[in-house]
């Protein structure tokens, strides 16, 4: 029997849980000639629902066509252009050749393309000799797409990525194109909160007031349940209704963590599973990633590892700077407790959550947090 709990961010409908509404915002922006930002902390979900968002466009027949960019690795403007023209070389792949139009977008520079053995995917080298030459490329890339004969949705995906680029202020370059494109609509999406805040909503920078935002929250831990319940049943298992509510609670729901431990679950039980039994898979299930969890704690100060235990055993705190909190765990000063916060925030071992009335820290890595409950 085939494993129902995807790990991969290409999941089938039937085995996606939720995110009607999502969809349903997303679409609905971009078919309504706006740009849509989403943002969520990493492993939600958000290329997940990207690809869904796109299998559902082809599924309903919409006369659109969607190119997805994942910018994660670039690391330069040559990278941005290059990964923009794969993205779309992919969409056509099965039209070899390309169209004409696009090859001359690109064809200044000379391009060599080949594709993986393995997956398939396009890899395109592009040779730039100036700024202006990548300027160019780029123009000529997105009036393709604007005289293309469908309109066109392209989803960047880790789009904070482009801060990190030197040179050319990418941030500005696209907002002029973005704006003028009638053709195009665009999803912005981003993990890191504060860097995608910073380029969307304060009104200095490129972007500002541009987009819709989509918040990308926990799928609602009832629908989770039901989710989890039926792909056991309809693959052949029972679950203890104690041990489904155990697998939302220890993961916290987060999409990542909770499709992790059903997979595993699901891996390692027969037909009847119990609630004693998932306890105990998920607690094999962290002693396999040690390994990394180990690695974590190479790369940080002894403070920095104890203050990470400290918010593990805690679940989540509020007041990083109370009394309670600085001296249950031997922290030191408030100004200690502020400067340990800050640097495992900036490394991403510690999420910062806000909400209307709080803010509240946990340990990013959900597992990891479990673990260093327990050790
Ligand atoms: N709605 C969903 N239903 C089931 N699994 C999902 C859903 N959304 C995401 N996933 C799974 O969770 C994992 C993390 O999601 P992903 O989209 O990669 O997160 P993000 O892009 O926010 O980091 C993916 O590998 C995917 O298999
Ligand atoms: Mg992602």
């Amino acid at each position: 029997m085939k494993n129902p709990f995807v790990l991969s961010p290409k999941v089938d409908k039937s085995l996606f849980c939720d995110r009607e509404k999502e969809l349903q915002d997303l679409l609905r922006i971009v078919t309504n000639g706006a740009n849509a930002t989403l943002i969520s902390p990493r492993r939600m979900g958000k290329t997940g629902l990207i690809y869904r968002l796109f299998d559902k466009i082809k599924e309903q027949k919409m006369d659109i066509d969607t190119f997805y960019v994942d910018i994660y690795a670039t690391q330069t403007t040559e990278d941005f252009i290059t990964a923009f023209a794969e993205a779309i070389i992919d969409t056509y792949k099965k039209k070899i050749p390309l169209p004409k139009k696009f090859l001359k977008a690109i064809g200044g520079m000379k391009p060599t393309l080949s594709f993986d053995k393995l997956t398939g995917s396009p890899e395109l080298s592009l040779t730039f000799n100036s700024d202006n030459e990548k300027l160019n490329t780029l123009k000529s890339i997105f009036d393709f797409l604007e005289n293309h004969d469908k309109p066109v949705i392209v989803a960047f995906d880790e789009f904070q990525q482009i801060r990190e680029y030197k040179g050319i202020y990418m941030e500005a370059v696209l907002r002029t194109h973005i704006q003028t494109l009638k053709n195009v609509n665009f999803i912005f999406c981003g993990s890191r909160r504060h860097i995608m805040a910073d380029m969307f909503i304060n009104a200095r920078s490129p972007f500002y007031c541009s987009t819709m935002h989509v918040h990308l929250d926990k799928i609602a831990p009832e629908k989770y349940n039901e989710f989890i319940n039926r792909l056991f049943t309809e693959n052949g298992k029972t679950i203890e209704p104690d041990a489904i509510k155990f697998i939302i609670d220890f993961t916290r729901c987060h999409t990542f963590y909770t499709q992790s431990l059903c997979n595993y679950v699901f891996q390692h039980s027969k037909r009847q599973i119990t609630t004693a039994e998932t306890k105990s898979l998920a607690a094999q299930l962290l002693s396999l990633n040690e390994t990394t969890f180990l690695q974590y704690r190479a790369l940080l100060t002894t403070q920095q590892w104890n203050y990470l235990r400290a918010i593990a055993k805690e679940g989540s705190i509020s007041q990083p700077m109370s009394s309670t909190f600085l001296s249950k765990y031997a922290i030191g000063t408030s100004a200690n407790s502020q400067r340990l916060l800050s640097s495992l925030i900036e490394k991403d071992l510690i999420l910062k959550e806000l909400s209307i009335n709080k803010t509240e820290y946990f340990v990013y890595d959900v597992f990891l947090s479990r673990w260093l409950e327990e050790n």
